[in-house]
Protein backbone atom coordinates (compact mmCIF):
# COMPACT_ATOMS: atom_id res chain seq x y z
CA UNK A 1 0.00 0.00 0.00
CA UNK A 2 1.34 3.57 -0.45
CA UNK A 3 1.19 5.59 2.61
CA UNK A 4 3.86 7.52 2.44
CA UNK A 5 2.28 11.32 1.90
CA UNK A 6 2.70 13.87 4.68
CA UNK A 7 0.23 14.73 6.80
CA UNK A 8 0.18 18.18 5.93
CA UNK A 9 -0.95 16.77 1.97
CA UNK A 10 -3.77 14.28 3.62
CA UNK A 11 -4.75 17.10 5.80
CA UNK A 12 -5.17 19.72 2.96
CA UNK A 13 -7.92 17.03 1.20
CA UNK A 14 -9.20 16.20 3.43
CA UNK A 15 -10.32 19.30 4.84
CA UNK A 16 -11.04 20.53 1.22
CA UNK A 17 -13.19 17.74 1.24
CA UNK A 18 -15.31 19.30 4.55
CA UNK A 19 -16.10 22.53 2.96
CA UNK A 20 -18.68 20.98 0.36
CA UNK A 21 -20.72 19.72 3.32
CA UNK A 22 -23.76 22.08 3.74
CA UNK A 23 -26.28 22.24 6.82
CA UNK A 24 -28.71 19.26 7.07
CA UNK A 25 -26.73 16.73 5.09
CA UNK A 26 -25.73 13.35 5.98
CA UNK A 27 -22.34 12.59 5.18
CA UNK A 28 -20.45 9.08 4.49
CA UNK A 29 -17.43 8.91 7.03
CA UNK A 30 -14.48 7.03 5.22
CA UNK A 31 -11.88 5.53 6.97
CA UNK A 32 -7.96 5.82 6.83
CA UNK A 33 -5.47 8.57 8.00
CA UNK A 34 -6.25 11.18 5.03
CA UNK A 35 -10.56 10.53 5.77
CA UNK A 36 -9.82 11.00 9.30
CA UNK A 37 -8.49 14.89 8.52
CA UNK A 38 -12.68 15.12 6.91
CA UNK A 39 -13.64 13.69 10.32
CA UNK A 40 -11.99 16.37 12.51
CA UNK A 41 -12.47 18.80 9.85
CA UNK A 42 -16.52 17.92 10.32
CA UNK A 43 -16.07 18.07 13.99
CA UNK A 44 -15.13 21.46 14.20
CA UNK A 45 -18.02 22.69 11.73
CA UNK A 46 -20.28 21.05 14.24
CA UNK A 47 -18.89 22.81 16.79
CA UNK A 48 -19.34 26.41 15.02
CA UNK A 49 -23.01 25.20 14.93
CA UNK A 50 -23.45 22.93 11.48
CA UNK A 51 -26.27 20.44 11.74
CA UNK A 52 -24.45 17.22 9.95
CA UNK A 53 -25.30 13.37 10.92
CA UNK A 54 -22.17 11.15 9.65
CA UNK A 55 -22.53 7.13 8.28
CA UNK A 56 -19.20 6.16 9.44
CA UNK A 57 -17.53 3.30 6.96
CA UNK A 58 -15.88 1.19 9.67
CA UNK A 59 -15.10 0.69 13.91
CA UNK A 60 -12.29 3.59 12.96
CA UNK A 61 -14.27 5.89 11.87
CA UNK A 62 -17.20 5.45 14.07
CA UNK A 63 -14.55 5.87 17.11
CA UNK A 64 -13.14 9.27 15.93
CA UNK A 65 -16.38 10.56 14.45
CA UNK A 66 -17.94 9.97 18.27
CA UNK A 67 -14.55 12.03 19.62
CA UNK A 68 -15.08 15.15 17.30
CA UNK A 69 -19.17 15.02 18.28
CA UNK A 70 -20.69 14.18 14.95
CA UNK A 71 -24.18 12.27 15.51
CA UNK A 72 -24.12 9.12 13.85
CA UNK A 73 -26.45 6.94 11.95
CA UNK A 74 -26.58 3.31 10.41
CA UNK A 75 -26.55 2.92 6.61
CA UNK A 76 -29.76 1.48 6.16
CA UNK A 77 -31.03 4.12 8.95
CA UNK A 78 -30.05 7.04 6.34
CA UNK A 79 -30.29 8.18 2.49
CA UNK A 80 -26.58 9.84 2.45
CA UNK A 81 -25.72 13.05 0.56
CA UNK A 82 -21.96 13.36 0.41
CA UNK A 83 -19.37 10.54 0.86
CA UNK A 84 -16.15 11.49 2.11
CA UNK A 85 -12.83 8.51 1.31
CA UNK A 86 -9.45 8.31 0.62
CA UNK A 87 -8.00 5.60 -1.32
CA UNK A 88 -4.95 3.41 -1.92
CA UNK A 89 -4.58 4.22 -5.04
CA UNK A 90 -6.32 6.92 -8.01
CA UNK A 91 -5.62 6.52 -11.71
CA UNK A 92 -8.61 8.75 -13.23
CA UNK A 93 -11.83 8.27 -11.53
CA UNK A 94 -11.05 4.25 -10.52
CA UNK A 95 -10.18 3.43 -7.62
CA UNK A 96 -8.18 0.60 -5.31
CA UNK A 97 -8.96 0.92 -1.54
CA UNK A 98 -9.40 -1.53 1.19
CA UNK A 99 -5.87 -0.36 2.38
CA UNK A 100 -7.87 -0.20 5.96
CA UNK A 101 -9.91 -3.54 5.23
CA UNK A 102 -12.88 -1.51 5.28
CA UNK A 103 -13.85 -1.42 1.83
CA UNK A 104 -16.49 -3.57 1.64
CA UNK A 105 -18.40 -1.06 4.30
CA UNK A 106 -16.83 2.00 2.18
CA UNK A 107 -18.44 0.66 -1.12
CA UNK A 108 -21.70 0.40 0.34
CA UNK A 109 -21.76 4.03 1.32
CA UNK A 110 -19.82 5.45 -1.38
CA UNK A 111 -21.94 4.28 -4.11
CA UNK A 112 -25.08 4.91 -2.40
CA UNK A 113 -24.13 8.76 -1.53
CA UNK A 114 -25.36 11.29 -4.18
CA UNK A 115 -21.78 12.66 -4.74
CA UNK A 116 -18.39 10.80 -3.43
CA UNK A 117 -15.49 12.50 -2.62
CA UNK A 118 -12.11 11.57 -3.03
CA UNK A 119 -9.35 12.33 -0.45
CA UNK A 120 -5.36 11.83 -1.15
CA UNK A 121 -2.10 13.03 -1.15
CA UNK A 122 -0.20 12.99 -4.21
CA UNK A 123 1.63 9.52 -3.42
CA UNK A 124 -1.59 7.95 -4.28
CA UNK A 125 -2.23 9.19 -8.27
CA UNK A 126 -0.73 6.48 -11.08
CA UNK A 127 -1.04 6.18 -14.75
CA UNK A 128 -2.90 2.85 -14.37
CA UNK A 129 -3.80 0.91 -10.67
CA UNK A 130 -1.18 -1.53 -9.95
CA UNK A 131 -0.95 -1.61 -6.07
CA UNK A 132 -2.28 -5.42 -4.86
CA UNK A 133 -6.37 -5.02 -4.83
CA UNK A 134 -7.97 -6.58 -1.08
CA UNK A 135 -10.50 -9.18 -1.41
CA UNK A 136 -12.50 -9.72 1.54
CA UNK A 137 -13.49 -12.90 1.59
CA UNK A 138 -15.44 -15.55 3.53
CA UNK A 139 -12.98 -17.67 5.61
CA UNK A 140 -14.30 -20.59 4.28
CA UNK A 141 -13.94 -19.50 0.71
CA UNK A 142 -10.21 -18.27 1.24
CA UNK A 143 -8.39 -21.41 -0.71
CA UNK A 144 -11.27 -21.45 -3.40
CA UNK A 145 -10.89 -17.43 -4.00
CA UNK A 146 -7.30 -17.52 -4.02
CA UNK A 147 -7.38 -20.46 -6.72
CA UNK A 148 -9.56 -18.23 -8.80
CA UNK A 149 -6.93 -14.98 -8.13
CA UNK A 150 -4.46 -16.87 -9.58
CA UNK A 151 -6.33 -18.03 -12.74
CA UNK A 152 -6.86 -14.36 -13.41
CA UNK A 153 -3.38 -13.93 -13.22
CA UNK A 154 -2.99 -12.78 -9.56
CA UNK A 155 -0.91 -13.62 -6.56
CA UNK A 156 -3.16 -13.44 -3.48
CA UNK A 157 -1.81 -12.92 -0.01
CA UNK A 158 -3.34 -13.29 2.65
CA UNK A 159 -3.39 -10.55 4.93
CA UNK A 160 -1.40 -10.98 8.17
CA UNK A 161 -2.83 -8.76 11.17
CA UNK A 162 0.52 -6.00 12.33
CA UNK A 163 0.43 -6.66 15.94
CA UNK A 164 -0.47 -10.58 16.57
CA UNK A 165 -0.36 -13.66 15.12
CA UNK A 166 -2.70 -14.56 12.44
CA UNK A 167 -4.76 -12.55 10.05
CA UNK A 168 -6.60 -9.80 9.57
CA UNK A 169 -10.40 -10.00 10.67
CA UNK A 170 -12.29 -7.53 9.06
CA UNK A 171 -15.54 -5.31 10.94
CA UNK A 172 -17.50 -8.33 8.98
CA UNK A 173 -15.41 -11.08 10.33
CA UNK A 174 -14.16 -12.11 7.55
CA UNK A 175 -10.42 -12.77 5.77
CA UNK A 176 -8.61 -10.13 3.19
CA UNK A 177 -6.74 -11.56 0.28
CA UNK A 178 -4.16 -8.73 -0.84
CA UNK A 179 -3.91 -9.61 -4.87
CA UNK A 180 -1.51 -8.58 -7.11
CA UNK A 181 -2.18 -8.03 -10.46
CA UNK A 182 0.53 -5.82 -12.04
CA UNK A 183 -0.92 -2.96 -13.78
CA UNK A 184 -4.49 -3.98 -14.02
CA UNK A 185 -5.46 -2.73 -17.79
CA UNK A 186 -9.11 -3.06 -17.50
CA UNK A 187 -10.53 -2.64 -14.28
CA UNK A 188 -14.43 -3.01 -15.28
CA UNK A 189 -13.28 -6.27 -16.29
CA UNK A 190 -11.41 -7.35 -13.41
CA UNK A 191 -14.17 -6.07 -11.01
CA UNK A 192 -16.47 -8.28 -12.82
CA UNK A 193 -14.45 -11.32 -12.53
CA UNK A 194 -13.96 -11.03 -8.93
CA UNK A 195 -17.29 -10.05 -8.29
CA UNK A 196 -18.46 -12.88 -10.04
CA UNK A 197 -16.56 -15.10 -7.50
CA UNK A 198 -18.44 -17.56 -5.17
CA UNK A 199 -17.07 -16.70 -1.62
CA UNK A 200 -15.62 -12.68 -2.45
CA UNK A 201 -17.33 -10.52 -0.32
CA UNK A 202 -16.56 -7.26 -1.67
CA UNK A 203 -12.89 -6.32 -3.56
CA UNK A 204 -11.39 -2.83 -3.27
CA UNK A 205 -11.75 -2.15 -7.16
CA UNK A 206 -14.17 1.07 -7.21
CA UNK A 207 -14.84 1.77 -10.58
CA UNK A 208 -15.90 4.40 -12.13
CA UNK A 209 -17.97 5.59 -8.85
CA UNK A 210 -15.57 9.02 -7.35
CA UNK A 211 -17.46 12.24 -8.95
CA UNK A 212 -14.25 14.47 -7.31
CA UNK A 213 -10.70 13.83 -6.26
CA UNK A 214 -9.14 16.31 -3.83
CA UNK A 215 -5.67 15.89 -4.10
CA UNK A 216 -3.71 17.75 -1.21
CA UNK A 217 -0.45 18.83 -1.22
CA UNK A 218 1.90 21.06 1.56
CA UNK A 219 0.82 24.08 -0.67
CA UNK A 220 -2.98 23.49 -1.37
CA UNK A 221 -5.61 21.41 -3.36
CA UNK A 222 -6.39 20.15 -6.47
CA UNK A 223 -9.78 19.43 -7.66
CA UNK A 224 -10.71 17.20 -10.54
CA UNK A 225 -14.23 16.72 -11.34
C1 LIG B 1 -9.45 1.84 4.02
C2 LIG B 1 -9.13 2.61 2.80
C3 LIG B 1 -8.42 3.90 3.00
O1 LIG B 1 -9.24 4.93 2.55
C4 LIG B 1 -7.14 3.85 2.22
O2 LIG B 1 -6.35 2.78 2.73
C5 LIG B 1 -6.34 5.17 2.33
O3 LIG B 1 -5.86 5.36 3.63
P1 LIG B 1 -4.93 6.59 3.99
O4 LIG B 1 -5.73 7.83 3.79
O5 LIG B 1 -4.55 6.35 5.44
O6 LIG B 1 -3.72 6.54 3.10
O7 LIG B 1 -9.44 2.25 1.70
O8 LIG B 1 -10.04 0.60 3.70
Amino acid sequence: MKQGGSDAAKRAAGESAAEAVEDGMVVGLGTGSTAAHAIRALGRQIDDGLDVTGVPTSFQSRQLARECGVPLAEVDEASIDLAIDGADEVAGGDLIKGGGAAHAREKIVDASADRFLVVADPTKAAESLSVPVPVEVLPAARTTVAATVEELGGDPQLRAAERKDGPVVTDNGNLVLDCAFGPIEDPERLARRLADTPGVVEHGLFVGLADEIHVGTEDGVTVRE
